[in-house]
């Protein structure tokens, strides 16, 4: 999908889910998707919840940077996940894995042996949702596969159950997302823009950054009303202009650098730049695709780790 020409990743190729039963075992199936990260446009923490975890509000955006998935169900037992990434784990730990197992136990399917295997583009450690994009793939694949018509909402549900996160990347689209990112309603689509993503060569321990947050202490925060509202008008200055993410307060190392990656986006024409998630990558968001191409030029010149790439209004084909 990455263009050797371009550097962009597009989303215009077709990106339906193939499913097909194996000519020599008509019980065994298989079935393809993409799993497509996010970008947080803003991300704002209310406060601590009771169970430890965080009362958020975030605008989440989906892009076309995606991994592939193919899932193949045989009579027999297990599941089990490849990546082409050694150090992502291969059983139970990973969250593709833990979502096939929560779609048998909620559905009561049993008796198949399912072998998922991720094509992984979407970087690890980065705020992009890889994983998580990685799960709600996954329950969108079994959903269709078993045809056992779970609708948006049942599939994010189950999705919550497995992370945070994973109910947005059932849909995502652009969306305000609340609680702990599961209590979603779906906004105007960001205008067409491009967005070039840099991730320097470290990354933040979500649980950690989330310990540095004292809620009370927050000193700036994004304008969450100002960026729906000019979604609303189709302004994607007025958007990116009002984008912040509260970590950014808080990172524990490695500001100086995320500092210098959001100078370069913003000296290279970004309309606004900023940390996605917990990081520790960092988007621009351009209107021009000269501008984010050059971008994405100046700063593969100096980090491995960049992207350019587009929105999309749904991630479900
Ligand atoms: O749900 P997930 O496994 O993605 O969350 C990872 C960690 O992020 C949690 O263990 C928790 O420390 C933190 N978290 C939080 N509040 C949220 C989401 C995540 O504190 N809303």
């Amino acid at each position: 999908m990455k263009s050797e020409h371009s550097g962009l990743i597009s989303g215009s190729s077709n990106h339906c889910m193939a499913l097909a039963r194996d000519g020599r075992d008509s019980a065994a199936m298989k079935g393809t998707d993409r799993a497509y990260a996010k970008i947080n446009i803003s991300l704002d923490i209310i406060s601590k919840m009771d169970d430890g975890y965080h009362d958020m509000l975030m605008v989440m955006q989906s892009i076309t940077l995606c991994d592939e998935i193919t899932i193949e169900c045989a009579p027999g037992n297990g599941v089990s996940v490849d990546t082409d990434v050694p150090y992502i784990p291969g059983d139970e730990r990973n969250i593709a894995a833990m979502a096939a197992l929560a779609f048998y136990d909620f559905t009561g399917i049993n008796g198949y042996s399912t072998r998922i295997a991720i094509s992984k583009s979407i970087p690890v450690g980065a705020g992009l949702g890889g994983g998580s994009a990685d799960g709600a793939c996954v329950l969108r694949i079994l959903n269709e596969m078993f045809n056992t018509r779970l609708q948006r909402s049942e599939l994010e549900t189950l999705g919550s159950r497995v992370g945070s996160d994973v109910p947005f990347c059932i849909n995502g689209g652009t969306v305000l997302a609340k609680g702990r990112g599961d209590l979603m309603t779906d906004l105007t689509p960001i205008p067409e823009c491009r967005i070039v993503i840099c991730k320097p060569p470290f990354a933040f321990s979500t649980p950690e950054l989330f310990g540095l947050i004292n809620c009370e202490k927050i000193r700036a925060r994004p304008d969450t009303a100002g960026i729906i509202d000019f979604l609303d008008r189709g302004d994607l200055s007025g958007v990116a202009r009002r984008m912040y993410n509260v970590f950014e307060d808080v990172l524990p190392r490695g500001k100086k650098e995320i500092e210098n990656i959001k100078y370069l986006l913003l000296d290279t024409g970004a309309l606004g730049a900023v940390l996605t998630g917990t990081g520790s990558a960092v988007f621009g968001i351009y209107d021009s695709a000269g501008a984010a191409k050059q971008a994405y030029d100046r700063l593969s010149a100096s980090y491995s780790d960049c992207y350019l790439c587009e929105t999309i209004a749904s991630c479900a084909g």
